[in-house]
């Protein structure tokens, strides 16, 4: 088992990455200290299975654990299963010492995450992400969310996790598709914090994409460093955690464009840091053969660097400004200078942007 602390003053918690940690969770409530009333939020696709799991781990402790399982899906970060959700703490009687466990991919974390966040003004959140962009990403940090018929994640709070769990082994089951678009995100922190990183998934492709649980872990492990480290330097996203979202801005546009329903959010990343990488050599910023060895990876990894062939760029740039990102309709990007390292903040005209959204439509 290998641990990340997010060094946040007051809040400190830990990122525990490996194979079968699940089986530990018990005995982690009992070192934070939590209370006997747990409430164990799950998608519905692995409450059977990893579900069980915890559940047996933690009531193997004494404590009273209730399965509240949501359906898979985007959907389930609605208004609907929220107040579904409070309605179930209060009949539990959860109170200010028990714990809520979210076990399950983003759409988990982020819903479970804001019903534990605002229940009773706050109670402790256990992050228990069974996706690899739960685990590389969504699990860390402390942002929680829901969406609104108008828009995702429009209502949310900060509450970070008391602890954070990635078990690798929850991994064997999820759809490749899933996985590829996880590995998106993990080649994003390559591109923004560490150029060993990059060169470790273009080395070991072969036992990344067959599941390797040593090799999975690894590439947790470092992401969730590298994230920790982010959000520790900038909680809310005043500086520094904006290299974060490097290739998000047209990843975004394209995701918002595509109606949230053809493209994994992943595989939107991966477009989008293809975009930003061309802008980046179009403004002198990055060497054209740095761009190429992103774009290779990404393909290696079996990811999308093209903008479907039906999506028009004035659709995508239109959903870009609605980012609630976007400030004062300017457009800001994050733009790598090299493999490792990226530059914040960097406007970009909307001619040069429409040219290059233009230049990576699939024929
Ligand atoms: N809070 C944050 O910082 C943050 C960061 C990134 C993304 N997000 C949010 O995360 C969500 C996306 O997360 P996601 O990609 O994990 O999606 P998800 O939670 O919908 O999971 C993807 C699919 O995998 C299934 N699944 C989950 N674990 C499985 C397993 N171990 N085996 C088999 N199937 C499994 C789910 O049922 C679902 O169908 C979005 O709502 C996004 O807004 C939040
Ligand atoms: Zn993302």
């Amino acid at each position: 088992m290998r641990s990340v602390t997010v060094a946040l003053p007051g809040r400190a918690y830990q990122v525990d990455v490996g194979s079968g940690a699940l089986a530990g969770v018990g005995e982690g409530l009992d070192r934070l200290g939590s209370g006997r009333r747990v409430a164990l939020v799950t998608d519905a696709a692995i409450a059977r299975s990893f579900g069980a799991t915890v559940a047996g781990a933690v009531a193997a402790t004494g404590r009273t654990v209730e399965l509240l399982p949501v359906p898979s899906g985007e959907a389930s970060k609605s208004l609907r299963e929220l107040e579904r959700l409070y309605l179930e703490f209060a009949r539990l009687r959860l109170d200010r010492g028990s714990a809520v466990l979210a076990l399950g991919g983003g759409v988990v974390g982020d819903l479970a995450g804001f019903a534990a966040a605002t229940y009773l003004r706050g109670i402790d959140l256990v992050q228990l992400p069974t996706t690899l962009l739960a685990q590389v990403d969504a699990s860390v940090g402390g942002k929680t969310a829901i969406d609104l018929p108008v828009g995702k994640n429009l209502v949310g709070a900060f509450h970070q996790p008391r602890w954070v769990v990635a078990d690798v082994a929850t991994l064997a089951t999820l759809p490749p598709r899933e996985l590829r678009a996880g590995l998106a995100e993990v080649i994003k922190y390559g591109v923004i914090a560490d150029a060993a990183l990059f060169a470790l998934l273009e080395r070991e492709q072969a036992r990344i994409l067959a599941g390797e649980p040593e090799a999975l872990a690894e590439i947790v492990f470092q992401s969730c460093r590298i994230k920790a480290d982010v959000v520790t330097q900038d909680e809310r996203e005043g500086g520094l955690r904006a290299i974060l979202n490097y290739g998000h801005t047209v990843g975004h546009g394209v995701e918002a464009a595509a109606g949230y329903t053809g493209l994994l959010h992943g595989e939107c990343v991966a477009i989008g840091m293809t975009a930003a990488a061309a802008i980046a050599v179009r403004t002198g910023l990055l060497a054209q053969a740095e761009a190429d060895r992103q774009r290779r990876l990404l393909q290696l990894y079996g990811l999308p660097i093209a903008i479907p062939a039906e999506l028009d760029g004035e659709a995508i740039l239109a959903a870009m400004r609605l980012d609630k990102k976007t400030r004062d309709d300017e457009i800001h990007f994050v733009l790598p200078r090299r493999i490792g390292a990226v530059e914040i903040g960097c406007r970009i005209p909307g001619e040069l942007l429409a040219d290059v959204l233009e230049e990576l439509r699939a024929p």
